[in-house]
């Protein structure tokens, strides 16, 4: 079957799960790590770099990309796969985290949520509707519903209304784009804040609209990793055995495998290329801080046991010196191992759950990077 949403369950490993998702621009071997390419760019790589590290599949943001270049102008130039020569899958999300963390004043009403830009000020109103709408501009693979991500404190009232309007956005959402009325999928959006009774109710609500795929949002807003852990370990496992789960804007490298260990499928997160360009760089001994004296004159590879371009060239000597003089290859060649770091622990992942070896897996991150929250 390769109608776009066919999920195939490979292999499970206690909660784990081996799996394969069809899109429109070819399949995707789960667990994966989604690059973030906000704008369409996935900061300071190319589309050859990404697919030298392995990249599946790239993320985009519908709020960006809205602002500018603008969706309408997107479709001219053929859709965003072809405006950024990406011919693999890419996965767009709604603007619902974006309008709520980076815009400045905004208005939340039945019909959707009216912000201003953090560009210029500008105004824009964003309803359900829309955002399938710009979407469908940018020729996304995976859609993400408009949803409101409810801020960490928020009392349990108003997040209680507040998934039943993530609900009814939802709803509106697959209505302005019905399954199989063109190549794309769309994903629903879990909330609930941090009552599990809530996410629940938010999963039960939105099982019943049919979309491909369910994602579980407002999750890594501020609280605690054990808090996180408790809703994740809550609700990961309830979710729809036979569709794609996605766990968004998360995370570090052990809220990753935590993830897969509650049965998650797919992850994103700006961790690894942020990091990156402030020369934070993860690597099989734990997090390196390339600007320390320490590097001054080190020529061993950042990462014996990475085979990505800039391990395989380059001593932490050169890369401390590119990082102090803010050479703009630094941003490149740290942002190439740290993505590699990201898709080699997916990749590690999808083999060990193959094999019946997920948690002995996880452990070998666990000694390295610690339990968390301990
Ligand atoms: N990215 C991280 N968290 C969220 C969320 O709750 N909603 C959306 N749309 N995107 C996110
Ligand atoms: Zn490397």
């Amino acid at each position: 079957m390769n109608q776009p949403g066919t999920f195939t369950l490979r292999a499970t490993d206690g909660q784990a799960r081996r799996a394969s998702l069809v899109t429109a621009h070819g399949v995707i071997e789960t667990p994966v790590f989604m690059p973030v390419g906000t704008v369409g760019s996935v900061k300071a790589v190319s589309p050859e770099d990404l697919k030298a590290v392995g990249a599946q599949i790239i993320l985009g943001n519908t709020y960006h990309l809205y602002l500018r270049p603008g969706d309408e102008l997107v479709a001219r130039m053929g859709g965003l796969h072809r405006f950024a020569r990406w011919d693999r899958p890419i996965l767009t999300d709604s603007g619902g985290f974006q309008v709520f963390s980076l815009s400045g004043l905004r208005k939340i009403t039945e019909q959707g949520v009216e912000f201003q830009s953090h560009l210029d000020g500008s105004r824009h109103f964003f309803s359900p509707e829309k955002v399938v709408s710009i979407q469908k501009n940018l020729g996304s693979d995976i859609m993400m519903v408009l949803d409101e991500c409810v801020a960490w404190g928020q009392d349990r009232d108003y997040t209680a209304k507040s998934l039943e309007l993530t609900t009814r956005w939802a709803r509106r959402s697959r209505e302005a784009y019905p399954r199989g009325s063109g190549g794309q999928i769309m994903f629903g959006i879990v909330q609930g804040g941090f009552h599990e009774d809530l996410r629940e109710e938010s999963l039960a609500q939105l099982s019943e609209i049919d979309f491909e795929g369910f994602a579980v949002g407002g999750l890594s807003v501020g609280e605690s990793p054990e808090e996180m852990r408790r809703q994740l370990y809550h609700i990961g496992p309830k979710l729809p055995a036979h569709k794609p789960r996605y766990l968004m804007g998360v995370g570090a490298p052990m809220d990753i495998l935590d993830g897969i260990m509650a049965g998650i499928d797919m992850f994103d997160c700006v961790l690894p290329t942020r990091n990156a360009r402030n020369g934070t760089l993860y690597t099989s001994q734990g997090k390196v801080n390339i600007k320390r004296a320490e590097y001054r004159e080190d020529e061993r590879p950042l990462d014996s046991n990475c085979n990505c371009y800039t391990c395989r060239t380059f001593s932490r000597a050169y890369l401390r010196h590119l990082y102090v003089t803010r050479e703009l290859l630094s941003y490149r060649l740290n942002t190439i191992h740290n993505l590699a770091f990201f898709l080699d622990l997916a990749a590690g992942a999808r083999k060990a759950i193959e094999d019946g070896r997920f948690m002995a897996f996880r452990q070998q991150y666990a000694d390295v990077y610690g339990e968390p929250g301990k």
